[in-house]
């Protein structure tokens, strides 16, 4: 990968010669639906060209809408912005696959996709209800279908042109290997929480060898304090190189060769995570010595994702 001088502009290639993934990532994760529209605009407007969503955010009808407003008011083409959603733990049967994906399609507004992502590796019990539940409030998982089943389905997808690559999220080293030595078409992209207290460096290490994209999510410890956002480390280098600490923790981000998805709500915020630039080695390295290790979001244990607003159902 190239991690441009201009680390704003740093693209990061897809396997199979599909593409780039715009490092600068922004996430759709709004529970607001009046804030997605406004947000995405602004993302747009501040220069982020990759986005992120997913059928279980309930918004991608907004996204749609606020992404074709924003290209015709800006005059970007659609070849200009990489958009990715999800495949949501309900339809991981293979004859529920396409169907999903051209939903999601279909609310978009888009002709294609540039990466679908499984959301989770968890399969749930199909059905329009996205967090089946017994009646003890568990989780009803679906044991009828199995990881490369699902994959399959996903690599059809992509056999018909209207997704560019395929990939997995919140997914570990150990559920990856065995998919990517059996996948006839390898996945593109991981999607996974990273952030300095959680680096993941075994995972990266992989992706760099077989050419998989890692993105992170959470870059910014999913805003929580304490959390990297005020470690005392992050706070010392921005203070040393006129950044704020978000801006620090995404540079650093570019700059281990991830791709990063971050989720402003305003306009300025926009600007702020948009507008960084490199860290000197030194910084770079502080960093990487920074002890504290915490996962922020526990849905790599269940496919239950921690930060969706309850009652956002499609
Ligand atoms: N695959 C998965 O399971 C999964 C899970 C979670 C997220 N994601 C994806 O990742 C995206 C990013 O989500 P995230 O939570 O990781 O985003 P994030 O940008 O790392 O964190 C968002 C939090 O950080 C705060 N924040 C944003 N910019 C800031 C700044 N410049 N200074 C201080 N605080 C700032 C926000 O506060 P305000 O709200 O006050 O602005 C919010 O509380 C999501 O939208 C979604 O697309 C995927």
């Amino acid at each position: 990968m190239n991690i441009s001088s201009d680390l704003r502009m740093t693209k990061i290639p897809l396997n199979r010669g599909a593409g780039h993934m715009p490092a600068l990532g922004f996430g759709t994760l709004i529970p607001d639906a009046a804030v997605t529209i406004t947000a995405t605009r602004d993302a747009l407007e501040a220069g982020f060209r990759h986005f992120d969503c997913a059928e279980r955010y309930g918004n991608e009808r907004e996204v749609g809408e606020a992404l074709q407003a924003g290209l015709a008011a800006g005059r970007i083409a659609r070849e200009d912005i990489f958009v990715t959603t999800k495949l949501w733990n309900t339809n991981h049967r293979p004859e529920r696959v396409e169907p999903a994906f051209e939903a999601s399609l279909d609310r978009l507004g888009l002709k294609y996709l540039d990466l679908y992502l499984m959301h989770t590796p968890f399969a749930f019990q199909p059905g329009d209800d996205q967090d089946p539940r017994d009646q003890n409030g568990k989780v009803l998982y679906d044991h009828d279908v199995t990881l490369p089943e699902t994959w399959k389905a996903m690599e059809s997808l992509v056999d018909h042109g209207k997704c560019r690559a395929i990939g997995l999220s919140d997914i570990g080293l150990n559920e990856l290997k065995p998919l990517y030595e059996s996948a006839r078409i390898k996945p593109a992209a991981v999607q996974v929480e990273a952030h300095p207290y959680l680096p993941e460096t075994e995972l990266l290490e992989f992706c760099r060898e077989n050419g998989v994209v890692f993105l992170a999510f959470a870059p910014l410890g999913h805003g929580m304090r304490p959390g990297p956002l005020e470690d005392p480390v992050i706070s010392a280098i921005a203070a040393r190189v006129r950044k704020t600490p978000a801006q620090v923790l995404l540079a650093w981000a570019v700059q281990r060769g991830t791709a990063f998805l971050t989720t402003p709500r305003t306009a300025a915020r926009a600007r702020e995570n948009f507008d960084i630039s490199s860290l000197p080695e030194d910084a770079l390295d502080e960093i990487n010595r920074i002890q504290t290790r915490q996962r922020l979001n526990p849905v790599v244990k269940s496919g239950v994702p921690g930060f969706i607003p309850k009652g956002r159902q499609t």
